[in-house]
């Protein structure tokens, strides 16, 4: 198809899933910490997380960074997206601690060494608990609390030039606000429609505030989008996959573009105006330097007459089609490309990075390889359609594999193991998996295939 030498290409890992380290050298706890403890604690809930695994044990990257950041290297990556644990750099969302700063000031300065350009994320998910504490993203404080957090970062780590400002909005906020599968393990409609409102508000004033002080840094934010299909030919389903396209996507995105949330065909949700100070619609609008888009699979939905208020449901893969991954997603390529083409359609001038885009499988080692031929699969199709996308006229620039590590893969555990590098969680040894060579081989080549 097209040659690779049109991106730039990287790998992603988050502070949280990766660091382990989690009360050392005065970091303080995340509300992600508290949720996988056994004990009680703020949030006051058992862990649910499978296999009761705690974050502590993923990869220690906090002690090997060198060596992943070598490994990435060796790939034949350019690009590295990593976050800041907030709590590290705060550990009470507010003070500073220098230990914690060191430690991301060694990581960015140890990409430079290598040529490697480092992309780094400010909020993935691991909110400090003290501000969970104060109501976290329900409490609108939090929109100065952040932005005086990602002011401090990037005057700081002042040789980063990109940045991304909050990860998946629509993910940790239904996953944790809503269904309490994630931190902080809520579960309040009216909570969930405030953390919204907040989440968006943050994004708006983080970006104002920077590009006014730093105006020659790059910031933009990842949003997670999937692709949306109704599970017949009947308007009703059709109907049914356009809401569910609201509120997937739809609303955690098209605020800050200034079409405002597309709710006011759904009464309850659009309860989120409950929440609206003056002049927050202004407020929203962004224009952000680059919008990172996420996507891994397609999701099915129809129409059902029993749900009370949105009369959807969600057709899950497993019901549906028989090539899953170990996540229980489809493998469907062809969703990558409709994402980007959906996104390009708002003609928002901007470029498109994909901050993510991989996935999982129950890899094993056997005679020191790891086969996953699965994922050079996914890989191969995936990215053909990003390619195809940027060759259709979507500002493509670069794109993020996900993950370089295997990693803490939030309420899933350890089991799904999403890296190009296998990582033996009780060792901390890492191995290539044999599609960390199929990247080197496509990275080195500028072969069309
Ligand atoms: C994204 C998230 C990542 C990773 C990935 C795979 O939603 O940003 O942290 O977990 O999904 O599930």
């Amino acid at each position: 198809m097209s040659d690779n030498s049109q991106l730039f290409w990287g790998a992603a890992i988050s502070a949280a899933q990766t660091e382990s380290a989690c009360d050392v050298d005065g970091k303080g706890l995340s509300i992600w910490d508290e949720f996988c403890s056994k004990k009680q604690g703020y949030i006051y809930k058992q862990s649910t997380i499978k296999n009761k695994d705690h974050m502590k044990d993923s990869c220690d990257f906090y002690y090997h960074y060198k060596e992943d950041i070598l490994l990435l290297k060796k790939i034949g990556f350019k690009h590295f997206r990593f976050s800041i644990a907030w709590t590290r750099v705060m550990p009470d969302g507010i003070n500073v601690n220098p230990l914690g700063v060191d430690f991301y000031k060694d990581v960015i300065d140890f990409c430079h060494e290598n040529e490697i350009v480092p992309w780094v994320t400010l909020y993935h998910w691991d909110l400090p608990i003290e501000l969970e504490k104060k109501g976290g993203w329900i409490n609108r404080e939090i929109i100065e609390w952040f932005t005086q957090y990602a002011t401090f970062c990037v005057k700081t780590f002042s040789t980063v030039e990109n940045w991304i400002l909050i990860n998946e909005p629509s993910v940790f906020l239904g996953a944790g606000y809503l269904f309490g599968i994630h931190a902080p393990g809520k579960k309040s409609f009216d909570g969930f429609l405030a953390a919204t409102h907040h989440v968006m508000l943050s994004i708006g004033e983080a970006y104002r505030r920077l590009k006014n002080e730093f105006p020659d840094k790059s910031i933009g934010s990842s949003f997670s989008f999937t692709h949306i299909e109704p599970a017949g030919h009947k308007e009703k389903d059709y109907k049914a996959a356009e809401l569910a396209d609201k509120l997937v996507n739809r609303m955690f995105f098209e605020p800050l573009i200034g079409h405002g949330y597309p709710l006011g065909d759904v009464k309850k949700l659009n309860q989120i105006t409950k929440f609206f100070k003056k002049g927050d619609e202004e407020k929203l609008i962004t224009d952000l330097d680059f919008y990172g888009l996420q996507t891994y699979t397609r999701e099915v939905f129809k129409h059902n007459p029993f749900n009370p208020f949105l009369k959807l449901k969600h057709v899950p893969a497993d019901e549906r089609t028989i090539d899953l991954t170990a996540m229980n997603w489809e493998m469907h390529a062809e969703s990558i490309y409709k994402t980007i083409m959906k996104v390009h359609a708002y003609n928002l001038n901007r470029p498109i990075v994909v901050t993510e885009n991989g996935a999982a499988f129950n890899d094993q080692v056997v005679l020191d390889r790891v086969n996953d031929f699965s994922r050079i699969h996914y890989f191969q199709t995936h990215i053909n359609e990003v390619l195809r996308a940027k060759s259709d006229g979507a500002d493509v620039k670069g794109y993020f594999a996900w993950s370089l590590l295997d990693n803490f893969e939030w309420a899933e555990g350890y089991y799904p193991r999403f890296g190009l590098i296998y990582v033996d969680f009780k060792t901390k040894k890492r191995l290539m998996k044999e599609s960390a060579h199929w990247f080197r081989r496509f990275l080195s080549s500028q072969l069309k295939y």
